[in-house]
């Protein structure tokens, strides 16, 4: 489509030229004045010509109509005039030519652009915090993190990576005093993350009755800033069994990091920035803490250093930004969390403003909304949470019993069923707009009907196995469209690639979530009325076999980008 409404704006260009030769548009202006009619029964593109009346100085259906007429031979489109609306439906030849041939010499890449070539986006996403579970609310950051970075690859960008680890903070102290007090080594070696989670379920407990323990864990986080050998070494090997189980979850996305970079490993980083502040004059003292005061800006004052003079979650922000501009020179850096830090990173952000950096403004905080199982809200500080590990564990089993009752004869069956049980989830949650709260059951999510992961699969698994049936079936002849169906289901494909594009430009994988069900749903409905293997004809059943094959091609493009694997056999 974005082809097609380049290749009609010129179109149109030549006819205002030919009309109205004093008029001065040009073929960006009219481009802009595109627009997508609400129903597709109107055709696939529209001009309101009243956008023009003004300039033309003439009515909008004379407009229409004069336009209508002239552009009839323009081959690209049928043109027509309704009203005071000019309406282009691509002409079957077009869709042939351009979109159907487009996907086939592009494969894997229909749908790419080069618009980020030579710029550098550093993502930080997932992120948790080492010592508190990975539960169900990191799925958001870890799937919409890594579905923007594989769509800024998509457009050309480079892109890093980044797990910014919550491995530096007064939960590590706390970690380390409950270990001290109720942990032994055999036990956590057993247990890995989940005894390193008892550990801190139980010191919550306990804080709740003896607050004294708070101070304990700030003075053992303490001696971390000081580098105090037994603590860091103890700090050392949480993280290892923190990273070893999150890094099970990640391989079932298929999600890498280019870089393990937490917050401590800006522990050195800091001083150098909050010299900055106080050379600025920016820091106050407030009860024995230093605090940036952002009353003039409507906030609450940014937290520097604690009165006992360790840092904070802001200043580790803040010496981050720095580094990964002076080391990546960046030219955007999108940071993905929940909502509910808003303030936080309008405040650093601000604080990093005033501390003089003018590239603030290619720092991008990429806020979603909260989930919830079931209904019930999720907590981190109690024993009341879903792991993601469980999540997908048990949405993997259900896809394995489901697989063994349909289709016991499966090859891969354990690899098929965490692809389809694991992308349900993640489809589900991407079908979302971000920003949104969502509730969620498995069910649902499993649900081989509606607008849902396995569905999708599904799809993509038929389009293969018309390919397969297809056998040697020679390919190579015109491709004809005999049927509604068939250019409606070439019209969506074409689409693809702006979907791309707007949703790099909202930070928004919903937009290729839904898009996908689109593509389904035409190609099922291709698929429903269009007899593909079965048809008399040779050369349409030919034409109809590429067009299953294009369909697969686009699903299979916009399911990788939203981190979900496409199994060719389900
Ligand atoms: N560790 C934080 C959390 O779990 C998220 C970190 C996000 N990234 C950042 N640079 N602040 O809430």
């Amino acid at each position: 489509m974005k082809e097609f409404k380049k290749r009609i704006a010129a179109a149109l260009h030549d006819a205002v030229s030919v009309l109205w030769p004093e008029c001065g548009l040009d073929t960006a202006q009219l481009q802009e004045m595109l627009e997508y009619p609400p129903d597709e029964a109107m055709g696939n593109l529209a001009l309101p010509c009243f956008k023009l009346s003004r300039t033309l100085r003439s009515a909008p259906p004379a407009i229409a109509s004069a336009l209508a007429d002239k552009m009839q031979e323009c081959g690209i489109a049928e043109v027509s005039a309704a009203g005071g609306y000019l309406n282009f439906r691509f002409s079957y030849a077009y869709l042939l030519e351009n979109v159907l041939t487009a996907v086939e010499a592009k494969k894997d890449a229909y749908g790419s652009s080069d618009v980020g070539t030579g710029k550098t986006v550093v993502l930080d996403y997932s992120s948790p915090n080492t010592s508190k579970p990975f539960h169900i609310g990191h799925l958001g950051t870890t799937v919409i993190g890594h579905s923007l970075k594989l769509l800024h690859e998509f457009c050309g960008y480079t892109c890093i990576g980044i797990n910014h680890l919550g491995d530096w903070g007064t939960q590590n102290g706390k970690q380390i005093v409950a270990y001290r007090k109720w942990g032994d080594k055999a036990t956590v070696e057993e247990k890995g993350c989940d005894g390193l989670v008892e550990l801190y379920v139980k010191f919550h407990e306990e804080a709740e009755k003896d607050p004294s323990l708070n101070d304990q864990a700030r003075a053992e986080f303490k001696k971390m800033e000081e580098h105090v050998p037994e603590n860091i070494e103890l700090w050392k090997w949480f993280l290892e069994i923190s990273l070893k189980e999150y890094n099970v979850t990640y391989k079932q996305l298929g999600i890498t990091f280019d870089y393990y970079m937490g917050e401590s490993f800006f522990s050195d980083k800091m001083p150098a920035q909050i010299q900055i502040m106080r050379d600025k004059g920016l820091l106050k003292l407030d009860n024995g803490a230093s605090i940036v005061d952002l009353s003039d800006y409507n906030m609450p004052p940014c937290l520097i250093l604690k009165s006992d003079g360790t840092t904070l979650y802001p200043s580790r922000d803040i010496a981050a930004a720095v580094y990964r501009k002076n080391t990546f020179a960046f030219d955007k850096c999108i940071y993905v969390t929940s909502a509910g830090q808003n303030l936080h990173f309008a405040q650093w952000f601000k604080v990093m403003e005033l501390m003089g950096y003018d590239w603030v403004d290619q720092l991008v905080h990429v806020p979603y909304g909260t989930v919830s199982i079931g209904g019930e809200k999720l907590a981190t500080r109690t024993g009341n949470v879903v792991l993601l590990k469980d999540l997908f564990r048990q949405s993997i089993e259900k896809v394995y019993e489901i697989m063994n009752e349909k289709n016991p004869d499966l090859p891969n069956r354990e690899d098929v069923a965490e692809a389809v049980g694991v992308g349900a989830i993640v489809f589900h949650y991407l079908y979302n707009s971000r920003i949104k709260d969502i509730n969620f059951t498995l069910e649902n999510a499993l649900s081989f009907e509606g607008n849902t992961g396995p569905y999708a699969q599904y799809t993509y698994a038929r389009t293969c196995s018309i390919l397969e049936k297809a056998g040697d079936l020679d390919l190579t002849g015109d491709a004809q469209i005999t049927a509604p169906e068939e250019a409606a289901l070439l019209v969506v494909l074409s689409k693809f690639p702006e979907k791309v594009d707007d949703a790099v430009a909202q930070y928004e994988p919903s937009v290729i979530t839904r898009y996908v069900i689109d593509v389904c749903t035409a190609f099922n409905r291709f698929y429903q009325n269009c007899p593909i293997l079965t048809v008399e004809d040779q050369a349409v059943r030919a034409s109809r076999v590429r067009l299953a094959r294009a369909a697969g091609t686009v699903i299979r493009n916009a399911l990788r980008l939203i981190c979900i694997r496409t199994p060719e056999k389900i």
